[in-house]
């Protein structure tokens, strides 16, 4: 897979990608991912990418034509161009995974107010918020998603985790809580049966656990309707 990213801010793009399993995706080659500085497609002198509203309001909104020339320079034939901005819609789990079957994801970030809306309506196929707040500007949340996506391409795990095994394989129920050694720390006990052995009751455990815990922290997902249900 390949990832642009039109950003004001290439850094704070790529500083989260460059680590980890992430940067360990990119070295072997599952993921190739270049951060682009919006202003080296400003023409003007002053390299401006921004401008006041039209109409008034307050702030100030990305300008069309350099995202219009980073847009005509960077898409391929397969590109799906996202742009990252509260206004969209929210990411969930079945994103990611339909996001990872694709060829080349073209980010672009929001700044200020966000972008002209001419930008959405001619380049954009996917409007993509992470979530209900505002973040000061879409590198971060271009990242996050980026994350997301990586790690579900085949290999990005390595072979011992698999991302079927984890919260939202199951989108209706969180994952229980799990423990390591030691198994009394401070007297803070590790649950016996997880020491059983007995596979069916660590199972029956693990089911309730789960439950309590969505219940407790996601009530909404217990009462999503059928279709929600699918990846
Ligand atoms: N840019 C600013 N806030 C954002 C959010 N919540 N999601 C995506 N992009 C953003």
């Amino acid at each position: 897979m390949r990832i642009d990213i039109v950003t004001l801010f290439p850094e704070i793009a790529l500083a989260p990608l460059n680590e980890s399993i992430i940067k360990r995706a990119q070295e072997a080659g599952i993921v190739e991912i270049h951060a682009h500085d919006l202003r080296s497609w400003a023409k003007d002198k002053h390299r401006k990418t921004d401008d006041y509203l039209c109409g008034g309001g307050q702030g100030m909104l990305l300008k069309p034509e350099p995202l219009f020339a980073a847009v005509e320079d960077l898409r391929q034939e397969s590109t799906v161009v996202i742009l990252a901005t509260p206004q969209g819609r929210p990411f969930m789990q079945n994103d990611a995974h339909r996001l990872a079957t694709c060829d080349h994801l073209l980010f672009l970030c929001g700044h200020y107010e966000g972008v002209d809306h001419r930008v959405i309506e001619e380049l954009v196929d996917e409007e993509i918020s992470i979530g209900d707040y505002v973040l000061t500007n879409g590198a971060l949340a271009s990242a996050v998603i980026c994350d997301a996506v990586i790690r579900l391409l085949p290999g990005a795990l390595g072979d011992e985790r698999s991302p079927e095994e984890e919260s939202f394989s199951d989108p209706n129920l969180l994952e229980a809580p799990a423990y390591t050694k030691p198994v009394d720390f401070r007297g803070l006990k590790v649950p016996e049966v997880l020491l059983s052995g007995h596979h069916g009751e660590i199972e029956r455990w693990k089911q309730a656990r789960a439950l309590e815990r969505t219940r407790r922290n996601r009530s909404d997902l217990l009462d999503s309707p059928p279709e929600a249900e699918e990846q």
